[in-house]
């Protein structure tokens, strides 16, 4: 037979193991690396996985000369706010001045700040704006991603922001997981009445399932935000919806996000920098996900990072994302994230490879279709200009991909 495409002379080929739950504890650091492997990509899809001799024999339409450099799966950033209107560079000489992020959003400032910006933009401007985005995230190995709403925080606007995440996934070809977040903050007309505010949001569940605006549900589990008790309840209503559960948890308080996520079966929670002994211990019994954030604690100025090392030495799944915002981490850079990682998490580069591919895909129920690469899947994958694979957590700050491709077509170069 002819396959469509070759990819050849593979450095490293990075081959995370593929798997029905997430990787934890001890599966987490270990990854498989193939030095002598060769590619068939048929139709978009990965056709046959050999060796480098044997590609030699093999007839292609294309062949792709990889340069002895480093192939990995495409990258999953599964924890982005990518659809919103404006931007806070005014906020910076607050946070200088040391104001803390809950008391720039109990002003009005901060997530409520976006919140105007959005409702003011036009939903052409705001799929302008989030193109804009994506492509850059596209260029620094992403193929697959997860984006929120929450700028809204009224219907009009939540769902102008899920019509856009739509059209998204539309005009592109990486696949885009949408998350209605209409709990992302109470809008000040609802001060002191936030389950008033919760059943309002709650109210477009029907509406969104109806028009597939959104796979999961999320809340910003929160001191000044929402408690424990009114999240419990809404995601509760979400997972009756047939909603999966993400949840913004244990960020700043140790308020038990993350046990509450465990305990309703979410596919991931978020953040979860506060969280205490007992959440991780009861992540390390569940399959949710612990999607850690560093850019965020490092843009917020923070000391005190998530304890990744003792949530993957006790046997949780740890995932990585850019946490994509105008206001807590403004970088689209994922790569950046590999380094705070190893830098500030002490994570290992085969963890840290493990938790932007194959975990960070469980955490948006995508494992079946992206971060592994294997016979019979999506032919997503990044040739990267480094040596090896431990060499992109190292050397940070810039853009190491040299070709992103999805189903076997180049994206970007
Ligand atoms: O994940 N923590 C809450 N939400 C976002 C920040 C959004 C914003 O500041 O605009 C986060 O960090
Ligand atoms: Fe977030």
């Amino acid at each position: 037979m002819t396959y469509d495409v070759i990819l050849h002379n593979i450095g490293q080929l990075i081959l995370p193991k593929t798997s029905d739950y997430p990787l934890k504890g001890q599966d987490m650091k270990e990854l498989n690396i193939s030095e002598d492997a060769a590619l068939g990509i048929q139709d978009g899809r990965i056709a046959w996985i050999g060796s480098d001799a044997q590609a030699g024999s093999l007839k292609s339409t294309e062949r792709i000369d990889a340069e002895g450099k480093v192939v990995s799966p495409g990258l999953v950033d599964p924890h982005t706010h990518l659809v919103f209107g404006g931007s806070r560079e005014h906020e910076l000489s607050l946070k200088q001045a040391g104001v803390p992020y809950l008391e720039i959003l109990a002003q009005g400032g901060g997530i409520l700040s976006t919140v105007g910006s959005t409702k003011k933009a036009k939903e052409d401007e705001l799929f302008r704006k989030a193109s804009f985005h994506l492509e850059r995230m596209i260029s620094y190995g992403v193929t697959t991603m997860e984006a929120k709403s929450g700028y809204g925080l009224d219907a009009d606007t939540e769902l102008k922001q899920l019509r856009v995440i739509k059209r998204l996934k539309e005009k592109y070809p990486i696949s885009v997981v949408s998350t209605f977040l209409g709990a992302h903050a109470v809008p000040p007309g609802f001060k002191g009445k936030e389950e008033e505010f919760l059943d309002e949001m709650a109210g477009l569940f029907d509406v969104i399932k109806d028009e597939e605006l959104a796979e999961f549900v999320d809340i910003f589990c929160e001191t000044g935000v929402f408690t424990i008790e009114q999240s419990r309840k809404f995601l509760q209503q979400a997972k009756e919806k047939g909603f999966g559960l993400k949840i913004h948890a244990d960020e700043i308080d140790p308020l038990g996000g993350t046990e509450l996520a465990v305990s309703l079966g979410a596919a991931s929670a978020d953040h979860l920098v506060a969280a205490s002994d007992e959440g991780i211990r009861q992540l390390t019994e569940g399959n949710t996900v612990a999607v850690l954030l560093p850019g965020t604690t490092f843009y917020l100025g923070k000391d005190h990072y998530a304890r990744a090392r003792k949530m993957i030495d006790e046997g949780a799944a740890v995932a990585l994302a850019t946490d994509f915002n105008p206001g807590s981490c403004v970088t689209e850079n994922l790569q950046m994230i590999m380094s705070l990682a190893a830098l500030k998490l002490k994570m290992s580069a085969e963890e840290i490879w493990n938790a932007v591919t194959v975990n960070a895909a469980h955490a948006i129920g995508k494992a079946s279709q992206a971060g592994s690469l294997d016979v019979g899947r999506s032919a997503d994958f990044v040739i990267w200009d480094v040596p090896n694979y431990q060499y992109i957590p190292y050397h940070y700050g810039v853009n190491h991909a040299q070709s992103v491709y999805h189903s076997g077509k180049k994206l970007w170069e």
